[in-house]
């Protein structure tokens, strides 16, 4: 892979790394690419991508249970090599983790959606399309090729739902994930409370807060402000502005019963996997139904504030499941060390989501290759640390 978007990342001279680029200093990590984000994005804006459920509760167990998960440094070891490549439903990424699905991304920056998915493309990660995108599932693949896998939340239409999936399957998609965590629309508070719409109705407060933010307005006006371009052709054309979100948010909550994952698991044929379950007996369930994985999430802390941590069920999903099962984890990870984390309890992969959108929040286009990279040489480092090689190495550790 190549270095940072401005030509040179870190390179080594001996022990010590010479002086990194201006980029590398301002934004090392993810962590000041959130806060830079923090600073861009209009408050309404803002709260859409980082709050989660109530006071946040989940959010926060999500990042504390992975701060309690330690990892042994193994330093004696063969070989100061390190390989980051993963085979993984049956395609070969350059590193075990990808872009998870964020609905109305296009709202931290125009078409962050489309350079996420590009950027993935090139450095041969997966990048999910959510069915909120805002941008068309066609225009997504056309970007990622096939390291673009699609999400679904369930369109309680049928119409709607197998028009999806036959555009989905048409444009070439092989990897389809259903959400099932979204059994009825949320009242999140703090969307209520900055009456967030799309397309954003700008009332004093918001104005107030864009000509604060004049890069993200600037950025807008000058790019148009994004719409529901995935599922504009469902939208009746008697609806307008506020009236056509309901209408959206009411077809797509579609509660997902085993039925409709059995009927699901025999209309697509690709790789079909379940997103959103936490529960060892719902893991083993799913693996009964003929789904080749699942994502162990709690939505990123956005829907059940009591949910527990995607990372402190790993375990006891992969003993009800089997090795033999593919397993991704999501929610709270922040660096390469927390995808190490994920793995050695047992995922075979690890998705992110508000990571990916603060980097183009930040930077715009050039922070989705940036922030990938970020983690491609933060979770190369820690492997080495680690000892292992090898991403099945990780596995190893178990063992002691
Ligand atoms: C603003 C936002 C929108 C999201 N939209 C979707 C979506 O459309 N479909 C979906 O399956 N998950 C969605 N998620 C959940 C993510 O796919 C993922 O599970 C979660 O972001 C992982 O947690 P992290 O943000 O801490 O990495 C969304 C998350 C956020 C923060």
């Amino acid at each position: 892979m190549g270095d940072g978007p401005q030509g040179s990342g870190f390179s080594r001279c001996g022990f010590l790394n010479v002086m990194p680029p201006v980029l590398d200093r301002k934004h090392p990590s993810a962590a000041d690419l959130e806060q830079a984000a923090h600073r861009r994005l209009p408050e309404f804006v803002w709260e859409y991508l980082y709050c989660g459920m109530g006071h946040g509760d989940a959010v926060k167990r999500n990042r504390h249970a992975l701060d309690r998960i330690k990892l042994v440094p193994r330093h004696l070891v063969g070989s100061d090599e390190t390989d980051m490549r993963t085979e993984f439903l049956g395609q070969t990424f350059s590193a075990p983790f990808g872009v998870a699905p964020v609905g109305l991304g296009g709202l931290a920056w125009p078409h962050s959606a489309e350079s996420l998915a590009r950027a993935a493309g090139e450095q041969a990660i997966p990048f999910v399309a959510s069915t909120f995108a805002m941008a068309s599932l066609e225009t997504l693949y056309d970007c990622a090729g096939p390291c673009a896998w699609f999400q679904l939340y369930r369109p309680n239409v049928e119409t709607i739902e197998e028009d999806l999936l036959h555009r989905a399957e048409t444009t070439g998609y092989d990897v389809l994930l259903v959400t099932v965590d979204v059994p009825a629309p949320m009242r999140r508070d703090h969307d209520i409370r900055n009456g967030f719409s799309v397309p954003v109705r700008f009332d004093h407060r918001k104005l107030w807060q864009a000509a604060l933010h004049p890069q993200w307005t600037f950025a807008m006006a000058r790019e148009g402000f994004p719409s529901f371009q995935n599922l504009l052709p469902y939208i009746p054309n008697s609806l307008k502005g506020n009236d056509a979100l309901h209408y959206l948010s009411d077809i797509t909550t579609g509660h997902v019963t085993p039925g409709i994952l059995r009927r699901l698991r025999k209309r697509w044929n690709g790789k079909l996997l379940v997103k959103g379950v936490l529960s060892p007996r719902e893991a083993a369930m799913c693996q009964d139904l003929g789904v080749d994985g699942i994502v162990v999430s709690n939505h990123g802390g956005r829907q059940l504030a009591a949910a527990p941590a995607p990372c402190d069920m790993i375990r006891a999903i992969r003993s009800a499941t089997g090795s033999d099962f593919a397993l991704i984890a999501d929610g709270g990870v922040r660096n390469g060390l927390d995808i190490a984390r994920l793995l050695f309890l047992g995922a075979d992969f690890v998705m992110m989501g508000r990571p990916f959108y603060y980097a183009v929040a930040a930077l715009g286009h050039q922070g989705a290759r940036y922030i990938m990279e970020i983690f491609k040489k933060e979770f190369k480092g820690t492997l080495a640390q680690l000892g292992c090689r090898t991403v099945g190495e990780l596995g190893m550790l178990k063992a002691g």
